[in-house]
């Protein structure tokens, strides 16, 4: 399969078989999303791998209880961190600038950069993958548990094992809603619909088509899916409540100078 039929393939994968991922083929997927770019080559970032049943059990809970926490056999967890690089810098009498939040979001962007190139990998080997945005959202309790150092912040992460389910690829919005030739061009309402309309149809199939979130969905008393996204799945209180727990951890972790 080409790279380009690989990536069109991509499907997020949320029940897994309970076989192991071996040790040689996790180091070569690993290796190889380590070739990801990074800032200056600095490589500012840790990938936590966890396979130890009672340590998946505690971070059950700060991932909302998710399933594949549980299920997959591994779990990966992609920190910014600028730990190591300071530490190197220290050993070597230089400087030391990167306790601000400009470090963190370089950080952060490294390790992202790199946990996509794992998850391609990855799928190219036959594996599954599925982000948990509880990552971030719990980004304390998960740290606490991982017992990263200052300078350490989880950013993403995800399931990772032998797929037991084979969900068709979800819809994307149309490509030329989302690219802007030259400079950007403000949408009309009527692009807005045109870009949403078949998401507008497939999401809200989606949604309703999972049980609990169908539930949660009648007793809300939705009517279409942008009231799904913000009256029930990202609420206003539930995004400042995260962004707040999100700020004061940088700060304990000391990325906010
Ligand atoms: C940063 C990030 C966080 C995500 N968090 C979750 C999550 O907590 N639970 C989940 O079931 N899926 C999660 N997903 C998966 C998305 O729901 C999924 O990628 C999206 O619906 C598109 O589906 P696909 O990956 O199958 O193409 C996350 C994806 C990303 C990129």
């Amino acid at each position: 399969m080409t790279v380009l039929d690989r990536i069109h393939q991509h499907r997020s994968i949320r029940e897994y078989k309970p076989d192991p991922v071996p040790d040689a083929l996790l180091t070569e997927i690993l290796a190889a999303g380590i070739r990801a770019s990074s800032s200056g080559n600095m490589q500012t970032y840790s990938i936590i791998v966890t396979r130890d049943r009672a340590l998946r059990e505690q971070l059950y809970i700060p991932h909302m209880k998710q399933n594949m926490a549980l299920d997959a056999p591994v779990l990966l967890t992609f920190c910014a961190d600028f730990h190591r690089m300071r530490h190197w810098l220290k050993l070597n009498d230089a400087p030391d600038n990167f306790d601000n939040f400009m470090s963190f979001m370089v950080a952060a962007i490294d390790a992202i950069l790199v946990s996509q190139n794992v998850v391609m990998a990855a799928e190219s080997k036959g594996l599954g993958i599925c982000y948990m945005g509880s990552t971030l959202a719990n980004c304390d309790e998960i740290g606490r548990i991982l017992q990263l150092p200052p300078n350490v912040v989880p950013v993403v992460g995800f399931s990772l094992g032998y797929p037991a389910e084979d969900p068709a690829p979800s819809d994307r919005l149309p490509l030329a809603g989302l690219v802007h030739n030259e400079t950007y061009h403000d949408y009309s309402d009527e692009c807005i619909r045109d870009i949403y309309r078949e998401r507008d149809v497939k999401g809200w199939q989606r949604y309703m088509s999972a049980p609990r979130l169908r539930q949660m969905i009648e007793e809300s008393g939705v009517e279409n899916l942008a009231q799904v996204y913000t009256t029930v799945k990202y609420t206003r209180e539930s995004h400042q409540a995260f962004s707040k727990k999100v700020i004061d951890y940088l700060a304990s972790q000391d990325f906010m100078n």
